[in-house]
């Protein structure tokens, strides 16, 4: 028999940006993993039990988690998980890991206060509230290093080619970045010591940097391209994303994609956790200058 307190793991979001490589961490880690999807996806590594489930329905959930130890949600839609989270309690799921992963919502005011994630608040209110029924752990990572690179959220790959990177408040504020692997070796921690992490958040990153130091990373691996930058003040953004978020239509993606920028940028968003941490505690070593060197190259 297993010494692990879990074995049977559930994953919802499974196909998605984070979800990829967490399922494929779960399945090298020897988890039985069933996915559940609004579909029948393909591709899943072999192993893998797929329950294609109505994401509004309770017995549909809870049928699909009979048997599961601990449920990780990675959906997009953040205010949707409370019916995760009963569908869990009534199939005698144990622990719940809210699709969180990112900035500071849980333990910072103005982070929570941001518009983009209410959905994130309510689903934290809810597992607080049902805490006596089932274990919950959030995982908070700051922004996926890869993807916000990838996505030109912290500096633009295209820049030298045609584009320029947006640099908030000079650059030199320093935050907690975490990389899919990473953010997988957190998660399979939390699995493996529920004891330690129950009902709270864990704070994992892999390195703590800045725009500009990230700049200067770019420029020495592509030397041939101009960097060009545009310089933005988070206080502004913070401004014309409320008039943004008023006008509604097409402009509310933009607003969000703002909050979620100066939750990552504006010193007071509490998004650095350099000197407390749960890194030790999950097995996470940290990157070092030549490490993150090389998972910048592979974005560039
Ligand atoms: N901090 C960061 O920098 C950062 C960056 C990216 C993401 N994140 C966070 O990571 C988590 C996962 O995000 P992601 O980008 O991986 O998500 P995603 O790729 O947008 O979506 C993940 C999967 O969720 C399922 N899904 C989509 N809409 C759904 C719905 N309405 N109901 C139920 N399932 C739905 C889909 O799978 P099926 O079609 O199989 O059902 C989809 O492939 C979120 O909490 C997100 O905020 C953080």
């Amino acid at each position: 028999m297993s010494s692990q307190p879990y074995m049977n793991i559930a994953l919802a979001g499974a196909t998605g940006n984070l979800g990829q490589p967490l399922l494929k961490a779960l399945v090298e880690a020897k988890y039985n993993v069933t996915v559940l999807s609004r579909s029948t996806p393909s591709n899943l590594p072999s192993g893998v039990k797929v329950a294609t489930v109505d994401f509004t329905s309770l017995s549909s959930l809870s049928s699909a988690l009979q048997g599961i130890d601990a449920f990780v949600s990675c959906i997009p839609n953040h205010g949707d998980q409370p019916i995760l989270i009963d569908a869990a309690v009534a199939a005698g799921v144990k622990h719940f890991i809210p699709s969180e992963f990112g900035s500071n919502v849980i333990g910072n005011a103005n982070c929570a206060a941001l518009p983009v994630f209410a959905g994130k608040k309510k689903t934290e209110e809810y597992l607080d509230k049902v805490q006596d029924k089932i274990t919950w752990t959030a995982v908070i990572t700051g922004a996926f290093l890869e993807f916000c690179i990838e996505h030109g959220l912290l500096i633009n790959p295209k820049t030298g080619l045609g584009e320029v990177s947006k640099v908030y408040d000079g650059g030199d504020g320093k935050r907690s970045f975490t990389t899919y692997a990473d953010i997988c070796t957190a998660v399979i921690g939390v699995l493996r010591r529920p004891e330690q992490c129950k009902n709270r958040a864990v704070y994992v990153q892999s390195t703590t940097t800045s725009q500009n130091e990230l700049l200067a990373i770019a420029k020495e691996l592509k030397p041939e391209r101009d960097w060009a930058r545009e310089e933005v003040s988070t206080e502004d953004l913070l401004t014309d994303s409320y008039a943004n978020l008023k006008e509604g239509g097409p402009n509310i993606g933009k607003a969000m994609v703002g909050f979620i920028i100066i939750s990552i940028m504006n010193q007071g968003y509490g998004s650095c956790w350099d000197e407390e941490n749960d890194n030790g505690l999950l097995g996470i070593n940290g990157l070092s200058r030549e490490e993150l060197k090389k998972v910048v190259a592979g974005c560039l």
